[in-house]
């Protein structure tokens, strides 16, 4: 399988690396962490665990590519556009790493197994490289851009659903119960009775690549930032699927309102949230 490489080095072996070292880690650390601390809203938590596992993942990227950008959820100011004000200001870097040290710390801090450590590459904007490893089930979920999307080594491909009533569909609830968290639940209360059902695990990265994997058809989530998104776009896309925001425009980095599908239940998909009034736009 073909990687891209730097000076010798693949991106794709180094965000492997990291994302499977970081995860041996954190499960270790699971049930032990001392200090919760509690971010924007008393949804939103933090651990010293997330902060050692992005302190891990940022100096193993550094010693690989010193002179790469990282973005990580943990090295910015906490709030609802957190990721949007950092990519503000890195939009210019060649190489961007975009970093999710844990997605799903309130999973985490209720020993609920289901979270994950996600890292993506992005090149000028462009996410070329997508890892999500879930060390709970020992799984590592990894994409390169053109080159497809693989787990444990078999390449992955979305579900073939093709209506929503076939679809196991999940989505998540979010952190900000202002304005991100009530728009979820009304599109909750417009999918469920059309999916054949909803589940909500926890971890957006996850989800993601349960997308990708065709264990899900397809995920939608208000008000999540790039790190939550970025690595889980390459695995659905490179596992032949779909992914926009909830209005349909095509995945930036700045969406915050994903929507990721197998690609054949997407238009029903967002057409219900749309309907229900549940995009966020
Ligand atoms: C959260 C998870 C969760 C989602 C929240 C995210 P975090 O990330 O992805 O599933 O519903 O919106 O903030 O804070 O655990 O990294
Ligand atoms: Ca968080
Ligand atoms: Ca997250
Ligand atoms: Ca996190």
């Amino acid at each position: 399988k073909p990687t891209f490489t730097v000076g010798g080095k693949s991106f794709t072996a180094v965000a492997i690396n990291t994302a499977a070292k970081a995860g041996e880690w954190i499960k270790l650390k699971l049930g032990t962490h001392e200090r919760l601390t509690l971010k924007s809203t008393p949804h939103d938590l933090v651990t010293e665990v997330d902060k050692g596992s992005e302190t891990m993942i940022r100096n193993l990227i550094k010693t690989h590519f010193p002179h790469h950008t990282i973005l990580g959820e943990e090295g910015v100011a906490p709030g609802a556009d957190a990721s949007a004000k950092a990519l503000e200001t890195m939009k210019d870097n060649e190489y961007l790493w975009i970093v999710d040290p844990i997605d799903g710390t309130t999973n985490y801090v209720h020993g609920f197994p289901f979270f994950s450590v996600s890292i993506a590459l992005a090149h000028r904007g462009e996410v070329i490289v997508g890892v999500v490893y879930d060390p709970c089930g020992d799984e590592l979920f990894v994409a390169e851009k053109g080159k497809g999307a693989y787990l444990k080594g078999k390449r992955m491909q979305v579900s073939g659903e093709a209506k929503l009533s076939d679809s196991l569909i999940a989505t998540g609830f979010p952190a900000d119960s202002d304005f991100a968290l009530p728009l979820n639940l009304k599109g909750v209360q417009a999918v469920a009775p059309k999916a054949r059902n909803i589940r909500v695990a926890g971890s957006a990265a996850l989800h993601m690549a349960y997308v990708a994997a065709g264990r899900l058809s397809g995920f939608w989530e208000i008000g999540l930032n790039s790190w939550d998104i970025a690595a889980g776009s390459l695995l659905v896309s490179e596992a032949g699927g779909r992914v926009t925001d909830t209005s349909g425009q095509p995945y930036t980095l700045a969406v915050r309102h994903v929507l990721a599908t197998n690609g054949t239940v997407h238009d029903e998909l967002q057409t219900t949230l749309s309907e229900a009034g549940a995009t966020g736009a």
